[in-house]
């Protein structure tokens, strides 16, 4: 399936409202360079690593560890938003992909289940602190930075166009990962492996949704298509140079 219809399809999944602008800009931008990250070389290359348990039990504390890590960025990111709603989805945004940081560490023991036995005590309180464990109740200061440092309307669309396309990465990475936990899982583990892998999906689902409707309202309200053609077309172009050079240091993790 093209990648721009799997999108579509997953928004419409979790009742998406409709985005007719936003889907003929999608499918123009992955028509003028298609993301690489859904070549089929990529999956296949995915999975022929994911053969490894080494590789995927140490894929699975690295994408703990970049989930904590990008939950912190978007932190901060919803701090330099002047738009306080912009501020407000994305700080929710956050929270997920702390939670995500976490449940990978959950999915590692469900998929493993002795594999922390051997690890020492100074690797597992690593792995404990790249988990910012963030909630509604729990989480860094909502402060906006100085005036002079924000990021207002066209600046904060531009850097959501790129969250936007790592998120519809994420989601193709994680369809690979739910193989390679069936390949590895022990059978009585199976079943909450997908739940997790559930809602992973349909988490990054909602993540290209909120920022979607952004877009759409944004260039139905400015009228300014052509600049998203364009920061589409851009920003795709960047991720794809920057995935190759992942691929050809095979760390294609999320
Ligand atoms: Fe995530
Ligand atoms: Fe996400």
């Amino acid at each position: 399936m093209r990648l721009a219809h799997q999108v579509i399809k997953e928004l419409r999944a979790i009742h998406s409202p409709q985005y007719p602008l936003y889907e003929k800009i999608l499918n123009h931008a992955f028509k003028i360079n298609k993301p690489l990250f859904s070549e089929d070389k990529f999956s296949l290359k995915y999975a022929d690593l994911s053969n490894n348990d080494e590789w995927f039990a140490n894929s699975l504390i690295a994408n703990s560890c970049l989930e904590g890590y990008g939950s912190q960025q978007i932190w901060n990111f919803s701090n330099m938003l002047d738009n306080d709603e912009y501020a407000r989805r994305v700080r929710r945004h956050s929270l997920d992909e702390s939670k995500h940081s976490t449940m990978f560490i959950s999915a590692l023991k469900l998929t493993f289940p002795n594999v922390l036995d051997h690890v020492d005590e100074q690797t597992k309180i690593k792995i404990d602190e790249m988990q910012p464990k963030y909630s509604s109740a729990h989480h860094p200061e909502i402060e906006k930075v100085p005036y002079e440092e924000r990021l207002f309307e066209v600046e904060s669309i531009n850097q959501l166009v790129q969250v936007h396309i790592t998120e519809i990465r994420a989601l193709v990475l994680q369809y690979m990962v739910r193989e390679a936990f069936i390949k590895h899982a022990p059978e009585h583990n199976r079943q909450k492996l997908m739940n997790i892998s559930d809602i992973l999906i349909r988490d990054e689902a909602r993540h290209i949704n909120y920022s979607a409707d952004i877009f759409e309202h944004y260039a139905s309200i400015t009228g300014n298509k052509d600049y998203f053609y364009q920061i589409f077309e851009d920003r795709l172009r960047d991720f794809n140079l920057l995935t190759q050079e992942e691929i050809d240091r095979e760390e294609i993790e999320l």
